[in-house]
């Protein structure tokens, strides 16, 4: 069993390059089906997700090859359409190959997807609008077959939540099915419109990504894009390193990230007393004093603050002068950090949506599991400003998000190894 050891305490210092996207590589690894050319990718994250969306296309029939953060996608051979249990149950977006693999070839065969147990993660907004767009779909023991032998066909869409899996799954579904589909009240996070772009630079035509209405006009079939297409920098691995510094004390410059994707985030450092300054793809972070508490903290869909990020930032607020309120909006079960960072000495009391969290003097290294891969960076966050050792377990669960997280941490003058 593999393990992260961490001995807190030691202030960072440095220069840290932000990896690209976790949530935006997977959806264009899944698009990349679509495409009757070989595509080239820059800037994707070396984690397990990553490589969980290329076994999906290998075992479809396309061809991946990687270089570091380069990769090479020809799925032009494709010959399967369906996606083994065992695939599928390795993270969540794989669901989002049935829209890729109905447009690419008319019908799938899947089972539900994995990821994180954040709580009841349904997918009935995905399945609704497939047979909207003309899928016959049997749902039974688990197995799902969607097909739709000519082809899906365009229509409106009015989603009741902007899920953003589900969003892409329609864009994925929509880009070559006939005539015109709108999306209303989809998605607006960063990670759509990353999408959306390598779509239209494959050739499909695609208006509004980025607000919350999107309409397609479907073509006959996607090539690839003339350049390599670069993944957005991963906001949320940005937010990651940043708390490090807010737990750790010290400075760090964050290098090729997108502060205008974090707005909703930057300004709760400034509040807990960082100093933070960004300068087009770069972030400076320096803790000058003790923290202090943030106003309530209530997650939202894109543009509010991200689900994805409330462990994080509850991290340094575990040590802040003051008393946090988090509400927790978009998913049920997503306080599950809140054990491992009470066993460090945290005051947090977590109640359904809301999280309680009064600020200690100090927190302390203790021995604790990841919980999911956000609760697990938010101990290592945790850990890196306790006083003692750390030892946290399930580390595969932090490796689906983060490109070598401990070589980085390291780098910037951190005690944090690997036992393997
Ligand atoms: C994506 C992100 C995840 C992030 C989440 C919210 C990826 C791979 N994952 O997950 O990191 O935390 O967005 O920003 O991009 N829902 C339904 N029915 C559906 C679909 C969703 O009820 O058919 C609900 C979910 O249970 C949840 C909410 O909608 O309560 C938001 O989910 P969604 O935006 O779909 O999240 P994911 O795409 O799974």
């Amino acid at each position: 069993m593999q393990k992260l050891v961490i001995d807190g305490g030691r202030p960072l210092s440095g220069e840290i390059k932000v990896q690209g996207a976790k949530n935006a590589v997977l959806p264009v690894l899944a698009a990349c089906t679509l495409c009757s050319r070989e595509v080239r990718l820059s800037n994707c994250p070396c984690i397990s997700d990553r490589y969980g969306a290329a076994r999906i296309l290998t075992s479809l029939g396309g061809k991946v090859r990687a270089d570091g953060t380069d990769m090479t996608v020809d799925c032009t051979d494709i010959d399967s359409s369906s996606i083994s249990s065992e695939l599928m149950r390795t993270m969540r977006s794989s669901i989002i190959f049935m829209g890729a693999l109905m447009g690419r070839t008319g019908k799938c065969t899947l089972c539900y997807p994995g990821g994180c147990d954040l709580g009841p993660r349904p997918i009935d907004m995905h399945l609704s609008a497939m047979k909207k767009m003309g899928a016959v779909i049997t749902d039974e023991h688990g197995i799902i077959e969607c097909s739709a032998p000519e082809g899906l066909t365009g229509c409106k869409i009015s989603l009741s939540f902007p899920s953003v899996g589900a969003t892409e799954n329609i864009l994925l579904a929509a880009v070559t099915a006939k005539g015109e589909t709108v999306i209303s009240n989809c998605a607006r996070e960063p990670e759509i419109t990353c999408l959306a772009d390598f779509l239209i630079a494959c050739g499909a035509h695609i208006n509004g990504a980025g607000g919350s209405r999107i309409t397609v006009e479907g073509v006959e079939r996607l090539s690839a894009p003339r350049e390599s297409f670069a993944i957005i920098p991963d906001r949320i691995a940005a937010a990651t390193y940043l708390s490090c510094c807010a737990c750790a004390g010290g400075e760090l410059m964050l290098t090729d990230c997108c502060p205008a994707h974090m707005e909703a985030i930057l300004p709760l450092f400034e509040q807990m007393g960082m100093y933070v300054r960004s300068f087009g793809s770069n972030i400076y972070i320096q803790k000058t004093g003790g923290l202090k508490a943030a106003d309530t903290i209530r997650t939202m869909v894109y543009p509010g603050f991200p689900t994805d990020a409330q462990a994080i930032i509850m991290a340094p607020l575990c040590t802040a002068e003051g008393t946090t309120v988090f509400v927790e909006n978009i998913f049920e079960n997503r306080y599950r950090h809140t054990g491992a960072l009470s066993r460090m000495g945290a005051d947090i009391r977590a109640e359904g949506k809301v999280a309680v969290v009064t600020g200690v003097p100090a927190l302390y290294g203790a021995a604790s599991e990841a919980p999911d891969l956000r609760g697990g960076a938010a101990i290592v966050c945790a850990a890196l400003g306790a006083s003692g050792r750390s030892e946290i377990t399930r580390t595969e669960l932090i490796d689906r998000g983060y490109d070598s997280i401990e070589a980085i941490l390291s780098s910037a003058g951190a005690k944090i190894s690997r036992i393997i």
